[in-house]
């Protein structure tokens, strides 16, 4: 098993790290633009290797995409992270181009990977990538849900002084302000959440969740990186070792939750062959017209990039 990570910068490497740590592949190649960052990024993480105990290799490459071939999934988390005062959405423009040139060198190099894309704005990045790949949408998908399900599901936790380990939850559309946590959907070792908290309490951790990337930024002057990283590893993890696991992940809707042509998050079962299954869930009129909400800004977004390139 071989994994690229594209891009070396916090994101990135934290993936790569995870991954190795892990032991998901013989080889992480971690590929980036800037003169011996990703040869430094994947020597420092080898030489965890010995104290951690693990034997996958990792290699750097400054943009060299040869050493990148054969890959089995490729994670992509190259562009440009927020700064403070910025929408995911403000990043559209530069890192488009940045998304399509990787994902074609990728795929001229990996023809048969599973794309996972890490850059924003997530959903439209993706649908770049999907664009400038050429493959079935079930092999390009975006990393958000996981994510955006792990701040929620530790806020939470902290709420309730439970283990996180016992908190399942999904969300669902874009991965921005208007994305869309479902409390209907959240348990606590089986129980429904909504037995164990009052609802201003889970209002209240909802709209954290939803700001829990701008949170960040906010306190860090640039975007997150450990909970991110680890998010597209656990992805990696599900294909790699064909675990079929259900996750809210960013994919192609063609008519799923009556929504087509777009790139947004849901439920969907993931493992050697990338999504397998986009799950349908029975939503109720709220939670349909949260989704809807949801849909239209990311579609308001791809048409800002479609435009672009008309
Ligand atoms: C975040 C970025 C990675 O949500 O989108 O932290």
């Amino acid at each position: 098993m071989k994994i690229t990570v594209v891009g070396a910068g916090n994101v990135g490497a934290t993936c790569a790290n995870v991954i190795a740590h892990k032991e998901l592949a013989n080889e992480v190649v971690l590929v980036d633009i800037k003169e011996g960052f990703a040869e430094g990024k994947a020597l420092d993480i080898w030489q965890t290797s010995p104290i951690n105990l693990y034997d996958t290799r990792t290699v750097g490459s400054t943009n060299d995409y040869n050493k990148t071939a054969g890959s089995d999934v490729v994670v992509i988390t190259s562009g440009l992270p927020r700064k403070p005062g910025m929408s995911r959405d403000d990043l559209i423009s530069t890192n488009a181009g940045i998304v399509k040139s990787v994902t074609e060198n990728i795929i001229k190099h990996s023809p048969d990977a599973k794309i996972i894309i890490v850059s924003n704005p997530l959903d439209v990045m993706t649908y770049v990538a999907y664009l400038s790949a050429k493959i079935d949408s079930s092999r390009v998908f975006g990393m958000a849900g996981i994510l955006d399900t792990a701040r929620y599901r530790s806020f939470l936790a902290e709420a309730l002084d439970i283990s996180p380990k016992d908190i399942q939850a999904v969300l669902m559309g874009g991965h921005g302000d208007t994305m869309v946590p479902l409390p209907r959907y959240t348990t606590v070792g089986g129980i429904p959440v909504t037995e164990l908290i009052d609802s201003e309490k889970l209002d209240a951790i909802v709209e954290r969740t939803k700001k829990g990337g701008g949170e960040l930024v906010n306190l860090m002057g640039t975007s997150a990186w450990y909970a991110p990283g680890a998010a597209a590893a656990q992805m990696v993890e599900a294909i790699v070792r064909d675990q079929k696991r259900v996750f809210p992940v960013c994919a192609w809707l063609q008519g799923e939750y009556g929504l087509k042509d777009i790139y947004l998050g849901v439920p969907v079962v993931l493992g050697k062959n990338g999504i397998e299954k986009i799950i349908e869930l029975d939503l109720n009129a709220d939670e349909k017209a949260l989704l809807a909400e949801s849909a239209k800004a990311v579609k308001d977004v791809m048409n800002v990039f479609d435009n672009m390139n008309k």
